[in-house]
């Protein structure tokens, strides 16, 4: 018999789509040719935040006596926080499999390819079985980009080139990492090596770091990290990978070399569509990016993408939203994907988080704005806890309706903070609706309605 819906793909998207549909009582299938959680949890969120953490633990240590604490030798051991790392991930691997079984999701661990569709539905090969499913959910997510520059892919295949994959897995941190792009993954790691006593150099092609970010707190940023000996390398184009470094061209055009030890690539990824047989039942994929509609709906009737494969938002928890939009639409309920009010975050350290409109794109929209700055200093609880640090928050509201539009935070606990600020956005909360709201105190989320009645 076939299923009510078979999921391609076993991350965020995949497992979460597999986990309502089976809480809804449908007869599910999830098809996944690596580990269940996909990059979020093997390769990317999960792992990278266990490392972090690592880093701020020995921050801590070594920054004790600020706050009265003295420890003497702190110091790191990478071989146990990736075995830490690996001991965490397999904790909510096993979780994410428990949970589909307890859902009655059937999983099966291989490549699944769409072969084509008969009267009874999709079908779609796995582990040499064909498995038929009234619905598709697509959800192969994506895959590191790795651009023609001039030896990376052979610098890759040497080991010498990681990508988000293989980073987290080094056994030895190198003496020297140059990283490629200074965007989300960048950075996070780049904090990370830094913290534990690499040189780090990231090589960015734009004039910022942080890619959308705010500019002001993307430069505020660049200070930060700089000062901890983070070097930065701007509006640098790469030329080539050697075997001992990268080589780019500065902005006025002369050719510079940093040697280093070890190359992380991360300059974006690129949705995984190739090879998965979307050809077989005409789906249509643009530069690889399968394109849906609100409801996830792809070009053809019973099929939905969800998750990175779309190449829209490409962040786990938009994904946990379109998969439930998919599964939604998939039982008859109407439910509409929405991405005006998606936060986003940097776990550096201060941490970075945002929602809505920045003042650079409310600008290029034309939206005319009042913008409320406060620094974190005006939060008791942030000069409690920090020395020396240095943070800021964010209000924009539209002029005319005084609906809140957007809200960038530097600074402690900003990546727990932001989705209150998302409600906000989300539900076109007024300024007047917030100087009602009541925050405890003292948090560090009361910057928010500091910067409120400045507006
Ligand atoms: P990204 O898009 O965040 O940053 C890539 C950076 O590389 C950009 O600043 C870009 O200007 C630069 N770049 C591109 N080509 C370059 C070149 N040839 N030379 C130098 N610089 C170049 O991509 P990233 O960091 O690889 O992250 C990939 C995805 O993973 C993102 O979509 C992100 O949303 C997601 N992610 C999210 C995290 C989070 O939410 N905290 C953590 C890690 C990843």
């Amino acid at each position: 018999m076939a299923y009510d819906v078979i999921v391609l793909g076993g991350g965020p998207a995949g497992y979460l789509a597999g986990e309502r549909a089976g809480q809804a009582g449908l007869k599910a299938l999830v098809i996944e040719k690596r580990a269940l959680g996909g990059v979020c949890l093997n390769e990317g969120c999960i792992p990278s935040k266990t490392l972090l953490n690592s880093a701020k633990v020995l921050h801590y240590a070594q920054d004790g006596a600020k706050f009265g604490v003295t420890t003497t030798g702190a110091s790191i051991d990478h071989k146990v926080v990736v075995a830490r790392k690996n001991k965490v991930v397999n904790t909510l691997v096993s979780g994410v499999k428990a949970t589909l079984k307890a859902n009655k999701v059937d999983v099966v661990n291989a490549a699944g390819f769409i072969k084509g569709k008969d009267a009874e539905g999709f079908i779609v090969e796995a582990d040499g079985k064909e498995y038929k499913g009234v619905n598709l959910i697509i959800a192969t997510g994506s895959a590191p980009a790795m651009p023609p520059i001039k030896g990376l892919r052979e610098n890759y295949a040497t080991g010498f080139v990681m990508t988000n994959r293989e980073i987290l897995d080094l056994e030895t941190p190198p003496k020297k990492l140059a990283i490629i792009g200074g965007g989300v993954i960048g950075l996070e790691m780049g904090v990370y090596f830094n913290a534990i006593g690499t040189e780090v150099t990231v090589i960015e092609m734009l004039d910022h770091i942080a890619g959308p970010t705010d500019g002001e707190i993307s430069r505020m940023l660049q200070k930060d990290l700089s000062k901890k000996g983070v070097i930065f390398k701007l509006q640098c184009k790469v030329m080539e990978v050697t075997a001992d470094g990268v080589v780019y061209e500065t902005a006025d055009g002369k050719t510079e070399k940093v040697e280093a030890d070890k190359v992380l690539c991360s300059i974006g990824r690129r949705p995984v569509s190739n090879e998965i047989g979307i050809e077989n039942i005409g789906v249509y994929a643009e530069r690889g990016a399968i394109k849906t509609d609100r409801f996830m709906r792809t070009n053809i009737p019973n099929v939905y993408a969800a998750g990175d494969v779309n190449g829209t938002s490409m962040l786990a928890h938009t994904a946990y939203r379109e998969a439930e939009v998919a599964v939604n639409n998939i039982l008859g309920k109407r439910d509409i994907m929405r991405y005006n009010a998606i936060p986003a975050v940097i776990y550096t350290s201060p941490e970075i988080a945002s929602v809505g409109e920045t003042e650079e794109t409310a600008k290029a929209k034309g939206i005319v704005y009042d913008c409320a700055k406060v620094p974190m200093v005006y939060s008791g609880r942030f000069v409690a806890e920090n020395e020396g640090v240095e943070g800021i928050c964010k209000v924009l509201v539209e002029k005319a309706s005084r609906k809140i539009i957007g809200v960038q935070l530097m600074g402690s606990y900003a990546s727990e903070m932001i989705y209150g600020a998302a409600l906000m956005v989300e539900t076109e909360m007024r300024v007047n609706d917030v100087k009602e709201l009541v925050f405890p105190h003292p948090t560090v989320s009361e910057i928010i309605r500091e910067a409120i009645f400045k507006l």
